[in-house]
C-alpha cells in the first residue's frame, strides 16, 4: 500500500482502534484538531519518555513547564509578532483560503517554495496560472496572515494575549532562574514538552498539520566563545544525509553523506553544539522504527529561515504516503532571543565568565513536533501479513506491552490468567486482558494494535504454569514459566533481549 490509500488505511485503524480521530465531530468536525484515544494517549506518552531518555537525560537537563498563554509583550519582544506570518490566498468565487506556498506546490509540482520568498510565490500564482483548486475560480493578490492565535486576558479586555506557537519562549523567559538551578555552568539546557497553538490557514494531512500541538523543544545555552561541544565525540562518526544551503540553492536533490564529524569540518554545520543534537536526533528517530535510509536533514535557505535563526537543518523522514516531511526542526538562534528579551524587558540577562567578562550565551534548538511523530511511527510500523494488519511497533513504544488471555473462559483458565495479568501490571508493564471473541480474533486484535507479545493461559498452565508466549511479528511461539514473566518481559520490552531468549520454542 502507499499514497492516499495508506494515509488513509491508518487513519481509519486509528480511530476504530482508539489511537486518534477527528475532533468535535458530533458538531459537526472542526479542521486542524485531533482527539486521542487511550492508545494513542499511551503511543505519545511512550514517545515523550524517549525523548526525554535521547535528549534530556544523559546531560542532567532541566524540564520546565510554562503558561501557553502569553501576553503580547513577549511576543513583540520575540519578533513573532511580526514575523510569525504565512502567505494566503482566496478564492474569490468560493472564498476557501489557501497557504499560498503549498497551493503552487500541489498545483504547480513544485517542491520547497516557501524557500524561495515572497516575491517568488506572487510570480509562480501568476506564471503557472494557479486556480482554486475546490470550484476553479480566480484566486486573490497573495496577502500575510498572522499565524499566532489571539485574545483577551481579563474580564475587562486588559491585555492583548497570543496562544504560543512554540515552547521556546518560556525557557527564554526563564533563563536566568534555569541558569541558578543549574548551579550557574554552562553549557545546560532547559526542555519542555507542551502544547503549541497555530491559527494554520489549511490544516490538513490528519496529525501532520494542526492547529493545536504538542511540541518537544529543548534550548541548549554555551557560551560563543567555547567552539567544542564536550559531548560532540559521542555522534561525530555517525553518518548523515544533508542537503546543504548551497545545494539547495543549486537545486541538488540527492543528498550528500558524510559523517557529522566532516560536516563540521567542511563548515556544513556551523557548530558542534548543533551537529551533536542532530546526531541525538537520528538515533532518537531510527530508536521510534524509522530506518536511517529513510531520514535525511535539509537546510533552509535565507528566505524559508525564522527570522531568530542564522542557520536550520530540518529533519526530514520519507513516509510512503506523503514523501519526505519534516518531524523536527534544528536552529542556531545565536543569542536573538535573550538579546531581545533583554532589551524589551530591561533586566540584565548576561553571564559572567570565569575572567569576568559579561555576555549573553547562544542557543541551539531541536524542536520535534510530537504528533507528527505518532503518525510517522504508525506508517513506518504498518504491516500486511496474510491479509491481516500488523502494526510492528518496535516494543519500547508499544502503548500495549502484552495481553494476557485464557484460551478459554472456563475451568479456571480466567482466574488464573487473570492473576498472570495482575503481577504483570504490579511489575509496571502495561498490560491487556482479554477473553471476548475466538483465540484467533484476539490475537490479530493485538497485532493490530502493535502489542509485542501475547500470553496465552491454557489447560498446560494448570499442571504445570507454563504459558504460551507469542511474537507479534513472527507469529512464533515459546512455552514459559509464568513466575519469570515480570523479570523477562520486562527485559524484553527494554530490547536487552530478543523472542528467542524468552522461552522453550514451540
Ligand atoms: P512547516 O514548514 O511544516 O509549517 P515549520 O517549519 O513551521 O513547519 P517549526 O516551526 O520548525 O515547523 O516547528 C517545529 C516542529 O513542530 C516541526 O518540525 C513539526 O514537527 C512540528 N509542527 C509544526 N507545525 C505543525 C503543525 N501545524 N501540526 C503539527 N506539527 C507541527
Ligand atoms: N521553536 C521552533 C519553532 O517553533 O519554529
Amino acid at each position: 500500500m502507499e499514497g492516499r490509500e495508506l494515509h488513509e488505511a491508518i487513519m481509519e485503524l486509528a480511530r476504530r482502534r482508539g489511537f486518534f480521530w477527528p475532533s468535535f465531530e458530533i458538531y459537526g468536525g472542526l479542521r486542524g484538531f485531533y482527539t486521542y484515544g487511550n492508545l494513542g494517549t499511551k503511543l505519545k506518552r511512550n514517545i515523550e519518555k524517549a525523548w526525554r531518555r535521547f535528549f534530556v537525560d544523559p546531560h542532567g537537563f532541566l524540564e520546565l513547564d510554562t503558561p501557553v498563554l502569553n501576553p503580547l509583550r513577549v511576543f513583540k519582544a520575540s519578533g513573532h509578532l511580526e514575523h510569525f506570518k504565512d502567505v494566503m490566498v482566496e478564492c474569490l468565487k468560493c472564498h476557501r483560503v489557501f497557504r499560498a506556498d503549498h497551493l503552487i506546490e500541489e498545483e504547480a509540482g513544485l517542491e520547497y517554495v516557501e524557500a524561495m520568498g515572497e516575491e517568488a510565490i506572487r510570480r509562480l500564482l501568476r506564471e503557472k496560472g494557479i486556480r482554486c483548486p475546490e470550484c476553479g475560480g480566480d484566486l486573490s493578490e497573495p496577502q500575510e496572515f498572522l499565524t499566532m492565535f489571539q485574545t483577551q486576558i481579563g474580564p475587562m479586555g486588559g491585555e492583548p494575549g497570543f496562544a504560543r506557537p512554540e515552547a521556546a519562549q518560556g525557557m527564554f523567559l526563564n533563563f536566568k532562574l534555569g541558569f541558578h538551578h543549574a548551579r550557574e555552568r554552562l553549557p545546560f539546557a532547559l526542555a519542555q514538552i507542551g502544547k503549541v497553538m497555530r491559527n494554520e490557514i489549511s490544516p490538513r494531512r490528519g496529525l501532520l498539520r494542526l492547529r493545536e500541538f504538542t511540541i518537544m523543544e529543548l534550548e541548549l545555552f554555551f557560551d560563543p566563545q567555547e567552539g567544542q561541544c564536550p559531548w560532540f565525540k559521542e555522534v561525530s562518526d555517525e553518518s548523515v544525509k544533508l542537503i546543504t544551503e548551497e545545494m539547495e540553492a543549486e537545486g541538488f536533490k540527492e543528498p550528500l553523506e558524510v559523517t557529522l564529524g566532516e560536516a563540521v569540518e567542511s563548515g556544513y554545520i556551523k557548530t558542534e553544539w548543533q551537529a551533536y543534537f542532530m546526531g541525538v536526533s537520528k538515533r532518537f528517530i531510527t530508536y521510534l522504527g524509522v530506518p536511517p535510509e529513510r531520514q535525511r536533514f535539509r537546510a533552509h535557505l535565507p528566505e524559508e529561515r525564522s527570522h531568530y535563526s542564522t542557520q536550520t537543518y530540518d529533519h526530514e523522514v520519507y513516509l510512503e504516503s506523503w514523501g519526505w516531511i519534516e518531524i523536527a526542526g534544528h536552529a542556531y538562534r545565536t543569542d536573538y532571543d535573550l538579546k531581545a528579551h533583554q532589551k524589551a524587558s530591561g533586566v540584565d540577562l548576561t553571564v559572567r565568565r570565569a575572567d569576568g567578562s559579561r555576555f549573553l550565551p547562544h542557543v541551539v534548538e531541536p524542536s520535534f513536533g510530537l504528533d507528527r511523530l505518532v503518525y510517522v511511527a504508525l506508517e513506518v510500523a504498518y504491516r500486511k501479513r496474510d491479509g491481516r494488519t500488523v502494526l510492528a511497533l518496535p516494543r519500547w513504544i508499544a502503548p500495549i506491552q502484552a495481553a494476557v488471555m485464557p484460551l478459554v473462559t472456563r475451568d479456571g483458565l480466567p482466574e488464573r490468567a487473570r492473576e498472570i495479568w495482575s503481577q504483570l501490571k504490579d511489575a509496571g508493564l502495561t498490560v491487556e486482558y482479554e477473553e471476548k471473541g475466538s483465540i484467533g480474533k484476539r490475537y490479530a486484535r493485538q497485532d493490530e494494535i502493535g502489542t509485542p507479545i501475547a500470553v496465552t493461559v491454557d489447560y498446560q498452565t494448570l499442571e504445570d504454569d507454563t504459558v504460551t508466549l507469542r511474537d507479534r511479528d513472527s507469529w512464533r511461539q515459546v512455552r514459559q514459566e509464568a513466575s519469570r514473566l515480570p523479570e523477562l518481559l520486562r527485559s524484553y520490552i527494554n530490547g536487552e533481549r530478543e523472542f528467542d531468549e524468552l522461552g522453550r520454542p514451540l
